[in-house]
């Protein structure tokens, strides 16, 4: 059993810090948020992550997982101490370091001997480094010499599966400086070693490395299969099967290739900007990074350009929405497309009425304005009352299985937009709408 700090309990640290403690080790995860620490105390989580409350009530009730503000005996007590803190992009796209070097500060300030330090928050190629000069300094300044290494250990969680993700991961990265690190580390994933999950090991630059360029690949790979999508459109084609068609072709992979409105979320749009940034300051260009960003931005409007070229002068139109969030299974709206299509409807006219099954109306709107134009109802058949379309914007399972007929009994005029392809035409136009999908 190792014990392992977790600093930081937001997303990635609280999911870590709850499935580390089920692998068996004692984990105590801290916040500088007093008012988080004291509900997760008593079991409340701040996000909505299916599977997490669960396994976060059953290692608090066996004592392995504990939640603290002290941050200093957080580090006194225990050996492996894992930064989770967020990176939110500055205004430049490039990550904001400041949290994470505040927590190597930190370290270094109460370190009482050797201390296995791991990066677990996704950060720019050189931070492992940029820590261990942080720590190193702090001790020279308070004249000590205890050991310590950084590991970089980037996460691969996908939100709304995250719990799964961190239990059954495809691999384990681990960049390492030092084979006591490496040990150390093999020893908080033996469960996953024992499981056969391939580790790689490298060092710390790779390690981060590969964080990027997975996710900067992944979000390259949707949108390809958007900009496919637009084409299909044009020339008659059907974007499921050609995916169908590509993915069978085991060098290509038949994952992430849905095509939709864009990708959101709190990674792919901030690391696909970290990267160019970091390349840049490396006088290296992406090129393919940086058109990415640009197509998944025009992806966004071009949901909305093919509702208004269905529908014509948006003026006074009733428009329901089904799903804000930036995917399924997820409180967040982080990203989300919902917040750049939503504004750019109201902007040419149109009224909203949305239904989400766990997104906010505080989702940060792009103008202020917008809640005049927009009614958040309570279920996804209250949106189609007086409307003249309806648009799916996430694909929430209980969305898949819509009473056509009662959606429609309301509504003004008959258009419904799937913008993520999850019904068939014939079906929808057999109940009477005009059905558009996205590059079929
Ligand atoms: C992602 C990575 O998958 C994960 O490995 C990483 O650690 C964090 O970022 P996440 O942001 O939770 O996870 O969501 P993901 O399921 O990857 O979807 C990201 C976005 O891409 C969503 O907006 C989703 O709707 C979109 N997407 C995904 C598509 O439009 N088409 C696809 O085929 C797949």
């Amino acid at each position: 059993m190792a014990k392992i700090a977790v600093i930081g309990s937001g997303y990635v640290g609280l999911v870590s810090g709850a499935v580390l403690s089920d692998f068996g080790h004692s984990v105590m995860c801290v916040d500088v948020d007093q008012k988080k620490i004291e509900s997760l105390k008593k079991g409340v989580i701040p996000i909505y992550e299916p599977g997490l409350d669960a396994i976060v009530e059953k290692n608090m009730q066996m004592e392995n997982l504990h939640f603290s503000t002290d941050i200093q005996s957080a580090i006194e007590d225990n050996d492996i101490i894992f930064i989770a803190v967020g990176t939110p992009p500055k205004d430049d796209g490039s990550a904001d370091l400041q949290y994470v070097l505040s927590v190597a500060e930190d370290i270094a300030t109460h370190m009482q001997g050797y201390k296995v330090i791991v990066d677990k928050s996704t950060v720019p190629v050189g931070t492992g480094q940029k820590v261990k000069r942080t720590v190193r300094e702090i001790l020279d300044k308070r004249g000590v010499d205890y050991e310590f290494d950084v590991v970089s250990n980037p996460e691969f969680l996908r939100e709304g599966s995250a719990v799964y993700d961190f239990s059954n991961p495809e691999r384990v990265v681990l960049g390492t400086e030092s084979q006591r690190a490496l040990d150390a580390m093999i020893e908080v994933y033996r469960v996953l070693y024992l499981n056969e999950t391939p580790f790689v090991t490298t060092n710390i630059e790779t390690a981060e490395m590969i964080k990027y360029a997975s996710n900067a690949f992944l979000a390259m790979k949707i949108t390809y299969i958007n900009e496919i999508a637009n084409l299909c459109e044009k020339v008659g084609a059907n974007v499921q099967n050609v995916a169908k068609g590509m993915g069978m072709d085991d060098r290509i992979g038949n994952k992430f290739l849905n095509a939709g409105p864009g990708y959101g979320g709190s990674c792919f749009p901030k690391d696909t900007k970290a990267l160019a940034t970091i390349a840049r300051e490396h006088d290296e260009h992406l090129t393919l990074i940086e058109t990415t960003i640009q197509a998944n931005e025009r992806q966004k409007l071009r949901m909305v350009d093919k509702i208004c070229a269905a529908m014509g002068d948006l003026s006074g139109k009733v428009i329901g929405v089904l799903g804000l969030t930036f995917k399924p299974n997820t409180d967040d709206m982080r990203e989300a497309p919902s917040l750049v299509i939503l504004p750019e409807l109201v902007k040419r006219g149109a009224i909203i009425r949305a239904f989400d099954p766990e997104g906010t109306k505080e989702g940060g709107w792009r103008f202020e304005d917008i809640e005049q134009h927009m009614t958040f109802c309570d279920d996804e058949y209250c949106v189609s009352q007086e409307a003249d379309a309806v648009v799916l914007l996430t694909e929430w399972n209980q969305f898949r299985s819509l009473d056509f007929d009662r959606l429609k009994a309301g509504m003004k005029d008959n258009y419904f937009f799937d913008l993520r392809n999850v019904y068939e035409k014939c079906m929808l136009e057999k109940h009477g709408f005009r059905y558009y999908a996205v590059g079929r």
